[in-house]
């Protein structure tokens, strides 16, 4: 048995697999389904201060090798999560990484707020929604933007403060050297990659927003090459994913930086996956003698 545990910004995962936010909910569901402290962690649907009801539908499409997604950031609102999900969760022996959103830096850093007095052990700020104050213009896409929801979100809390990235821009080091400069812990990445399919018998697009974010098998190679450059950008943790599916594809996006692994939309199609994927890690790194999963973090050879 290869020793799987990591550590990031000082918090300690039994593995590095980390079922992502929006495809897990708050856990209920899968608790049926395996004991949740098989996990290394929980990444919780991207909660927001207020209840939001999330888009019209339909808000899913299939695509080859993936899925679009519109469903918005429906979710109960953040006191309804620190009341009644976080306690539950609490007690799985597994890390909590909360997922937050808001449409200005403020509601963000009062979201982050409202965690602070509770045990959650990191928060993930989802920098891919668009901020109302800046014309709607993602967080995630502007340097400046970037910057400034991570400044005030780090004023307002102490916890280890994971910042999500988007994969929607020129040059994703960029962006991530403007959080780890106003404090980002750690970063994680991908989020989805907008994308759109269109009905051609009715001509409408398929999803009733138009578009939507592009995740699974499809994004791959693209999270690969973004966690590879932003491992070699910043000092601070990388938390890796999309389209991983299998324990040879976590070990490859942690050989490319990655410090854990989220696992997304694999999970829709094998709500076994993030199982799987813990053995199946465990048996690669057997078959190689490799007596723990940290020798394997950022050890890719570039040409
Ligand atoms: C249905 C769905 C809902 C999602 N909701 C959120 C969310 O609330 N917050 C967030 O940061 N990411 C959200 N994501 C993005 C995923 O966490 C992940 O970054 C992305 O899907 C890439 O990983 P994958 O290819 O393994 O799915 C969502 C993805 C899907 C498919």
């Amino acid at each position: 048995m290869a020793d799987l545990s990591v550590n990031v910004c000082g918090i300690d995962f039994k593995n590095p697999i980390i079922p992502a936010s929006g495809v897990f909910g708050y856990g209920h569901e899968y608790e049926e389904i395996f004991p949740l402290e098989k996990l290394g962690g929980i990444a919780t649907k991207g909660t927001t201060l207020h209840r939001r009801t999330g888009n019209i539908s339909p808000r899913i499409a299939e695509t080859p090798s993936g899925m679009l997604n519109s469903v918005g950031l429906q979710n109960p609102g953040i006191d309804h999560f620190v009341e009644k999900e976080l306690p539950y969760l609490l007690q799985k022996n597994v890390v909590i990484l909360a997922n937050i959103a808001g449409s200005t830096a403020e509601e963000c850093a009062e979201v982050a707020q409202k965690l602070e007095n509770t045990d959650v052990h990191m928060i993930e700020l989802n920098i891919s929604c668009p901020n109302v104050k800046h014309g709607g213009a993602a967080f995630g896409t502007r340097c400046d933007l970037a910057a400034e929801v991570t400044k005030q979100v780090r004023k307002a809390t102490s916890k280890p403060l994971v910042v999500k990235l988007s994969p929607n821009v020129t040059d994703i080091t960029e962006i991530a050297r403007a959080v780890e400069s106003e404090g980002a812990d750690a970063v994680s990445l991908i989020n989805t990659l907008l994308g759109m399919r269109i009905n051609i018998n009715t001509g409408r697009p398929i999803l009733h927003n138009n578009v939507g974010g592009l995740s699974g098998g499809a994004v791959f190679p693209i999270a690969v090459r973004m966690v590879w450059q932003v491992a070699n950008a910043v000092n601070i943790p990388v938390i890796g994913m999309g389209g991983v599916s299998s324990g040879k594809d976590a070990i490859e996006l942690m050989m490319a930086g990655a410090s854990a692994v989220q696992v997304g939309a694999a999970i829709f199609t094998d709500p076994y996956a993030p199982v799987k994927i813990i053995d199946e890690m465990n048996d690669f790194l057997d078959s190689k003698n490799i007596s723990s999963v940290r020798e394997i973090i950022g050890a890719v050879k570039p040409w």
